[in-house]
């Protein structure tokens, strides 16, 4: 009798735990930053919403800088810039730091160059999980740099955004004549963001849209649906 209790209470036991898992769907818990990496993203740090440097100094501060110091930028930084371009600030509408007509996001965000605990190559942010996707294996920065007439910023900084926009994705909604129009003011948008940021952080950048297009796409081996629209090369002021 006692035996029998016994193993009924064991398979109860067995039940109920299988139960839990399997009725309430409880997976097993996975390390946010190992499940990234073994889709092939790399989780950027989380960004800080405070700092010492208020909006109004930043705005009064911030000046195009095109000379910086022979130093890579650490992975903070580098999360900081990319979700100022187009960091989630509500997750569940999935809205962003920057504005964007009909919220339909057709701005790309490319980062370019040598950074701290990163390999060298060419990544895309990834706005969704806050991550960085290896695109490409090469610092094409001197190549970049005189495909927009030689300027040199662009090949001394430590790393450049770039960013690029899908005119389709827009058109869908407002039509091709309007798209390329509400493209254009939301690079705007998301470019001054970095400039803030970047000011908040110490860091110098400018915004260079003065580049042949056909062949910073050719260079960055971009889609055809998009087009490069500023490049921003970031590093800190000398
Ligand atoms: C649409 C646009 C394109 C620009 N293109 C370049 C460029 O190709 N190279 C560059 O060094 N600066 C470029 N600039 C930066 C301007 O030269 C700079 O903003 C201007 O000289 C004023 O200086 P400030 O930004 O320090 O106020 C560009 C600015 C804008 C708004």
């Amino acid at each position: 009798m006692f035996k029998k209790v016994f193993i009924l209470t064991i398979i109860l036991m067995g039940l109920i735990l299988v139960g839990d898992r399997v009725l309430f769907f409880r997976p097993e818990p996975v390390n946010l930053i190992e499940q990234n990496f073994l889709q092939g993203e790399i989780s950027l740090p989380q960004p800080r919403h405070q700092s010492q440097t208020s909006v109004e100094e930043a705005l009064l501060k911030r000046r195009s800088v095109r000379e910086y110091r022979d130093e890579p930028l650490n992975l903070q930084e580098i999360s900081q810039l990319l979700w100022a371009a187009q960091g989630i600030t509500d997750p569940k509408r999935g809205f962003r730091t920057a504005p964007s007509a009909g919220a339909l996001y057709p701005l790309r965000v490319y980062l370019m160059g040598e950074v701290e605990g990163l390999e060298i190559g060419m990544y895309r942010y990834n706005p969704d999980n806050h991550s960085l996707i290896k695109v490409g294996d090469k610092d094409l920065k001197r190549e970049l740099a005189k495909a927009a007439f030689g300027q040199i910023w662009i090949e001394k900084a430590p790393v450049n955004i770039i960013f690029t926009g899908n005119y389709e994705i827009t058109a869908r909604r407002y039509g091709r004549e309007k798209a390329p129009r509400y493209v254009y003011m939301e690079v705007g948008h998301a470019a001054q963001n970095v400039h803030l940021q970047a000011e908040s952080l110490n860091l110098g950048t400018v915004v260079v849209g003065g580049f042949e297009i056909e062949k910073v796409r050719e260079i960055l081996g971009l889609p055809a649906e998009e087009e490069p629209l500023y490049i921003m090369p970031v590093g800190r002021k000398k």
